[in-house]
């Protein structure tokens, strides 16, 4: 990022307070003032996200060749949810840490894979790595995370700060190796949601501000990326239609009530939450399912990349 240029009249101060402004909405720079969010809900609970969303761990086989795990590695997971990955990519290298904000979610982790002797769990709202005493720096031969990034860099605020956090954590060197929703990533039940949250009196900037997601497209992830010192070697942008589940706890009712769960909370009262959730599953009803056999697709679109420091 280049010098900002020094400001000689109140014009041409507003204009760059406006640059820099965009230069922040668009996550390239650190704001000017950086007011630490409060420690958000913890949305997740094991049992919802087995229902609702089992396939997250189970699409990987791409990335995890991309992460290529060697004995001697020793690697941090970015937001590894329950832990199911984590424990498969720890069978394959030295030691892995898995770091999430969910403290239900690391639970399950630490009493599902409790016994096993080189991983370790840590409780850490991610966006706050780059300041958190439980990384050192040039700790990890690799960081990885799989459909995390996309909660974890929402904050234009501190997704530089993230980016540097993971730089400062590899060894000179290392790999940052990650999959995360990309650009237009489930457009059909994001723009639902929001028309529904605007048919219950929310506004249409509120809604778009309630989003808790962020899905960059490779170029801005490559821009972010070598702002804060990696290089990128290699990524992808591909659309992933993925199937929902069957089950009575699951299917997109319970996919929207899981991951849409912060879109939900702006709601003052359960009829409008539940009239929200209705309006969504209504609408893509037809759009989402396959008639042959009724099963249902949303139209996931994953990034994936390797950046080296
Ligand atoms: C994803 O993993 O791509 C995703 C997660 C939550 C909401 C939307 C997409």
């Amino acid at each position: 990022m280049s010098e900002m240029p020094l400001v000689t009249s109140a014009r041409s101060a507003e204009h760059e307070t406006d640059k820099q402004t965009k230069q922040e909405e668009r996550g390239l720079i650190t704001p000017r003032t950086n007011t630490p969010a409060v420690q958000s809900k913890d949305h997740w609970t094991h049992s919802a996200y087995k229902a609702s969303a089992p396939f997250v761990p189970l699409l990987t086989q791409e990335i995890i060749q991309w992460l290529d795990p060697q004995t001697t590695d020793t690697i941090l997971d970015l937001g590894c949810g329950d832990g199911s990955l984590t424990a498969k990519v720890a069978e394959r290298s030295a030691r892995v840490a898995g770091f999430d904000a969910s403290a239900n979610l690391i639970e399950a982790g630490r009493s599902t894979y409790g016994s096993v002797s080189n991983l370790s769990w840590h409780v850490l709202d991610c966006r706050y790595l780059e300041g958190s005493e439980e990384i050192k720096e040039g700790e990890y031969d690799k960081v990885f995370s799989n459909a995390a990034l996309h909660w974890i860099l929402r904050d234009a605020s501190s997704r530089m700060s993230v980016l540097r956090g993971v730089y400062r954590t590899l060894r000179p060197g290392g790999e940052f190796v990650f999959e995360m929703g990309g650009a237009g990533n489930c457009a059909d039940v994001h723009a639902a949601l929001l028309a529904a949250l605007v048919h219950q009196g929310i506004s249409i900037e509120k809604a778009r501000e309630t989003s808790p997601w962020c899905f960059p497209s490779e170029l801005l992830m490559k821009n972010m990326l070598e702002e804060a010192g990696f290089r990128v070697q290699r990524s992808k942008l591909e659309y992933r239609p993925t199937e929902l589940t069957s089950e009575k706890e699951g299917g997109l009712e319970g996919w929207v009530k899981l991951m849409g769960a912060q879109f939900l909370e702006v709601l003052d009262t359960e009829d409008k939450t539940e009239a929200v959730v209705r309006e969504v599953c209504d609408v893509l009803q037809t759009i989402l399912t396959h008639e042959e056999d009724g099963s249902m697709y949303l139209g996931y679109v994953r990034l994936k990349v390797i950046a080296r420091k």
